[in-house]
């Protein structure tokens, strides 16, 4: 039994005036002029409502409300782990084939019939562009699903040796108990990915996303209901954190913890789990996938244009809210006035704006909270003596949460700028001596509290072969002449090391292995 071979969603470019272009756009225009809808909790085979209702806005339109949830209370977690627990035998059990149709067909709905629906839902309640939208929402949700059955179908494929009047086998079990699954505002795919992966290989979940996605995740549930995900496998609480570890952390059938999300939520949890040890019945595996301050290092060889192109993209697209995003580079003294005209020229070129304009490169970050974070950065820049801001500084909430690409130089390789998540459309340049090439990797290791992603841009293969050894444990997905951004499933498995997480790959097979455990079995004849 195989099953299919797993291949990328291909991606649509949305030309413009094009079939698929008007038919995202009827699509968001449809769901922004609707009435604003109610997105209930999914607990068991009931839609929870309740009185403490919240709005759900759009980032580029703050006063525009897409609709309201249901903010939940720690009785609905401990419903929600219930019926997780009440459906976990029965889809356990269930043989992996079905499992694996079921989320095979929730690829098909997403990359088919639900495509332009959760590509508005996160332009809308996301702020991405179309671009942005169909890689994040479309296509990489639809290969996480695709790619995992296809890892699922070769890990239970393993087994080990036999020998004769021997049969040994191993039975790959799902976790004892339920899984819960945190995800965050900036990817729809993750949302996606977090639930399903540990539902796949047959354990429950009681699934928290952030508040800020919660308009795309209802879409996500839909599209589980629609695959024939059972009642109760996935149930999508909508509440604080507070509410979700009270309760969970405290629960002896607690048994992992799937988060992406910031570094310090990640080690605040990993310390409750710590603290709560001894009331579980098994070891809970902590999966995490946390905060990233990405690296250009570029060596004197370089070609400006590269450097340039590679700056502004991977800092720029997406607004900078990608783990993967550059948000520091080091540029020597022999390209720097080269490299600096051709990315202004670039990052000028940048049109700012709502995302339903497909002309549109930057829109909006998430939320004000996103929004003065990033703002803060900008203006201890702009009141240091030790940097310069070069493009961008400006920003304005006045409609959306608007911010100019902002580049800021430092003559400090310690800058607070240089070395701190900021998460949002700034890139810090740190420009060295050219002869410092090395020192200059040791210091951008030394700086290195995150491991994330990080590229070397060089046409020397000695320099890129010196970068491969010095940055080794600088960050976990790492590109040689490219931009940091961009992984694909499939292709490069996504993750890192250090304050960025405990490295297990998304839509990988090592991902998968954690949610398992594996019964050996021997039989002797
Ligand atoms: P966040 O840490 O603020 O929130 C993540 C999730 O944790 C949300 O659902 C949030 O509600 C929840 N949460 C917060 N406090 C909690 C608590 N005490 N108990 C339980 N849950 C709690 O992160 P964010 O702003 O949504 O996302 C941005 C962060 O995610 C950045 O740091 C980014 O680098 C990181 N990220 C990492 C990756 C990766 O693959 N490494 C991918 C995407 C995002
Ligand atoms: N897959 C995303 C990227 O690498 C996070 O940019």
């Amino acid at each position: 039994f195989k099953v299919p071979k797993a291949v990328n969603e291909p991606v649509n470019s949305y030309e413009p005036n094009s079939d698929a272009v008007k038919s995202l756009l009827g699509k968001y225009k449809e769901m922004n002029d609707q009435e604003p809808i109610e997105v209930p909790m999914y607990i068991g085979s009931k839609e929870v409502t309740t009185e403490n209702k919240k709005p759900l806005t759009s980032p580029h339109d703050h006063q525009k409300v897409l609709g309201h949830y249901n903010y939940g209370e720690k009785k609905h977690v401990e419903e929600a782990i219930a019926a997780a627990m009440n459906a976990k035998e029965k889809w356990a059990n269930l043989p992996w084939e079905e499992r694996a149709s079921i989320f095979l067909k929730a690829a098909d709905l997403i990359s088919g019939p639900y495509r332009d629906k959760i590509n508005a839902a996160t332009m809308l309640g996301q702020s991405k562009n179309v671009y942005q939208t169909e890689i994040d929402a479309a296509c990489e949700t639809a290969d996480f699903f695709r790619f995992n059955v296809q890892y699922m179908s070769e890990l239970y494929e393993e087994q080990p040796e036999s020998s004769p009047g021997v049969w040994n086998r191993l039975e790959w079990r799902p976790l004892e108990g339920f899984v819960l699954a945190i995800t965050p505002f900036n990817f729809t795919a993750i949302a996606a990915n977090l639930p399903s992966a540990p539902a796949m290989l047959g354990n429950v979940v009681v699934w928290k996303p952030a508040e800020s996605q919660i308009y795309s995740a209802n879409v996500i549930m839909e599209v589980f209901k629609e695959a024939g995900v059972p009642a109760g496998v996935i149930n999508m609480v909508t509440t604080g954190g507070s509410n979700i570890g009270d309760v969970v952390f405290k629960h002896k059938d607690f048994t992992g913890l799937h988060f992406t999300g910031s570094t310090g939520v990640f080690r605040s949890l990993w310390k409750t789990i710590a603290n709560n040890i001894e009331n579980y019945k098994s070891y809970p595996r902590i999966v995490g996938e946390t905060g990233g301050k990405d690296f250009i290092m570029v060596h004197p060889s370089a070609k400006a244009l590269e450097v340039a192109t590679a700056i502004a993209r991977g800092a720029f697209e997406f607004q900078g809210q990608k783990c993967s995003a550059a948000s520091r580079a080091y540029i020597p003294n022999n390209l720097w006035e080269d490299v600096k005209t051709q990315v202004l020229e670039q990052v000028n070129s940048f049109k700012i704006g709502s995302p339903e304009d497909t002309t549109n490169f930057v829109t909006a970050v998430i939320n004000e909270k996103a929004f003065d974070s990033i703002a803060e950065y900008i203006d201890y820049a702009k009141e240091s003596k030790d940097a310069e801001i070069i493009a961008g500084g400006n920003y304005d909430k006045s409609e959306g949460y608007f911010i100019d690409p902002t580049i800021i130089v430092t003559t400090d390789p310690k800058f607070k700028t240089m070395v701190e998540e900021i998460f949002g459309p700034v890139i810090t340049i740190y420009v060295y001596d050219e002869d410092k090439f090395e020192d200059t990797m040791t210091l951008l290791d030394e700086t290195s509290e995150y491991a994330l992603t990080g590229s070397i841009i060089s046409q020397d293969r000695y320099a890129i072969n010196l970068a491969l050894e010095k940055l080794r444990d600088s960050a976990g997905n790492f590109y040689i002449n490219d931009k940091p951004t961009g992984a694909v499933v499939g292709q490069q498995p996504f993750g890192g090391a250090r304050g960025s997480g405990t490295n297990d790959k998304a839509g990988a097979k090592l991902n998968l292995l954690r949610w398992v455990s594996a019964r050996t079995i021997k039989e002797t004849f």
